[in-house]
């Protein structure tokens, strides 16, 4: 069977990027795609040997070259890039395009859900449990189908910070656990 080859498409740091490298379990990690020059996520793909580019996104023109890049793979995933996508990539990528989100969707994502914000939403409305949730990427803002989540628990005294860095070691769990389900066609 041939090789599932992945995108990533990242603004940050690329942590969950890095865990989706690390891992690679029934598919491959081929090209990563950042709209930050100073994404460390472009260097952590670059030391693996992967191809790295920086594509200017506040430009919508660059969406058809990022298609163009991006349309032949098997899944294209969405690990920390912090734009909203335009509908035609979306809907020319559907069913193929998935995105991690740091609640349980559908809880506390959406517009200004990300980052601290995200975990303070949590504090504030009294959840006793979070966690990281993976969901295929429709037209709207965190509002496709969740394919899993990964739950964590809230403890009396968090601080979002606190809560922040619990999650996102479910991030790092719960991600490529996804995707290699994804590819195994399991
Ligand atoms: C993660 O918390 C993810 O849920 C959110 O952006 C963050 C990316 O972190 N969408 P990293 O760049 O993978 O370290």
């Amino acid at each position: 069977m041939p090789v599932k080859r992945v995108a990533v498409l990242v603004s940050g740091s690329g942590s969950n990027l890095q865990k989706l490298i690390d891992h690679q379990d029934g598919y491959q990690v081929e090209l990563v795609v950042s709209d930050k020059e100073e994404s460390y996520g472009l260097e952590r793909a670059k030391s693996a040997g992967i191809e790295a580019i920086h594509l200017d996104l506040s430009q919508a023109e660059n969406y058809s070259r990022l298609l163009d890049l991006v349309e032949d793979m098997d899944l294209v995933v969405l690990a920390g890039y912090m734009r909203i996508l335009p509908k035609d990539f979306v809907q020319a990528l559907e069913g193929r395009i998935i995105n991690l989100h740091p609640s349980i969707l559908p809880k506390h994502g959406g517009m200004g859900m990300h980052g601290l914000n995200v975990h303070q939403a949590v504090l504030e409305a009294g959840e006793p449990v979070t966690g990281a949730s993976v969901h295929y990427v429709d037209s709207g803002v965190d509002t496709g189908e969740v394919i899993d989540c990964q739950l964590v628990n809230v403890y009396h005294g968090d601080s979002p910070q606190s809560l922040q860095e619990r999650v996102q070691r479910a991030e790092h769990i719960i991600l490529p656990k996804v995707v290699s389900k994804l590819l195994k066609g399991k």
